[in-house]
């Protein structure tokens, strides 16, 4: 973990966290970072994803139950939602760590894609915030006034990165969902957030052809250099806490200064070395 020491920050604060994969998920490392600073969740995947086992020593480690759902099954993110509420009572924040393209998978190109497919990336990591925020907020009332919503980004929503397929238009859908859901729970404190991270190097990271230049451009080009799972876990947890009570409908980079880069010293001197090479 990035930061040893906890404290206090979701003190007394309840939750529940989508998308712990293996201990390289984003979603796994938010969770240690939240049981650190005092929280108490719930963690959730899909029953295919749990069925590989690896979440139950989240799950012990976090003393949080873990509970499946399929975000694309209406029927199965209300009777999670309701499962929470018998567990918990009414809770304080959500993070959507979720996302996956059928289309990246089968190496479909961008102007070839399956509709079948397409269909599903954006179901999966999209639409999947608006029934999240629907059923916690709406059907099941989950969700206390002033809590506190996260969906992780990627800066392809702004940008096209050409490894990144239909996932680009996934996350500007993504984004777009959180500000129009965060428009219409303010009145209840509620606020609704993406975290645009850098890339990662996790299951679905690595899943796409092209990761490792993607991650070496932006490592040369952020000034800071690419941030890992565990800083974006700690960058979460000021996100759930009080201390940022009035953020809302934001989109917030989390990438050592990468999307605000033109070009660094180090990109071109490694260019420079490597066009005088002729590679
Ligand atoms: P990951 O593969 O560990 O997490 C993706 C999760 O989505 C998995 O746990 C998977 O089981 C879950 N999922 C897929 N279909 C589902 C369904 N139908 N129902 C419920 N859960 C389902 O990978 P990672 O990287 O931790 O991804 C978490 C989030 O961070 C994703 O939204 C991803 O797009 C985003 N992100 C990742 C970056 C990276 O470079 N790794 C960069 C920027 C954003």
């Amino acid at each position: 973990m990035s930061t040893q020491q906890g404290f206090g920050l979701l003190k007394g604060k309840k939750g529940i966290i989508f998308g712990a994969l293996d201990d390289r998920s984003i979603a796994w490392r938010v969770a240690l970072a939240c049981h650190r600073e005092g929280a108490e969740f719930a963690l959730s995947n899909a029953p295919v994803a749990l069925r590989l086992g690896t979440l139950d020593e989240l799950g012990k480690q976090t003393n949080a139950p873990i509970l499946p759902c399929d975000v694309t099954k209406d029927e199965e993110v209300k009777e999670l939602m309701e499962q929470v509420k018998e567990k918990f009572g009414k809770i304080d924040f959500i993070l959507h760590a979720i996302g996956m393209s059928p289309n990246i998978r089968k190496n479909k190109p961008y102007v070839n894609l399956n509709y079948t497919f397409y269909h599903q990336t954006l179901e999966i990591s999209a639409l999947s915030l608006h029934k999240i925020l629907h059923f916690a907020t709406e059907e099941v009332n989950v969700l206390n006034d002033g809590g506190s919503v996260l969906a992780l980004s990627y800066i392809g929503a702004q940008r096209i990165f050409s490894k990144y397929n239909d996932m680009n238009d996934a996350k500007a859908l993504l984004e777009s969902i959180a500000r129009n859901y965060g428009s219409r729970l303010g009145h209840r404190g509620i606020r609704v957030n993406t975290i645009s991270q850098a890339p990662t190097i996790t299951s679905a990271g690595s899943g796409i052809k092209g990761f490792d230049g993607m991650y070496a451009f932006a490592e040369q080009m952020a000034p800071l250099g690419n941030p890992s799972a565990d800083d974006c876990a700690d960058y979460c947890v000021t996100l759930f806490s009080d201390l940022t009570r009035k953020v809302t409908m934001q989109n917030l980079y989390h990438d050592g200064g990468f999307s605000t880069s033109g070009i660094t010293e180090t990109l071109i001197e490694n260019l420079a070395k490597a066009y005088q090479n002729g590679e």
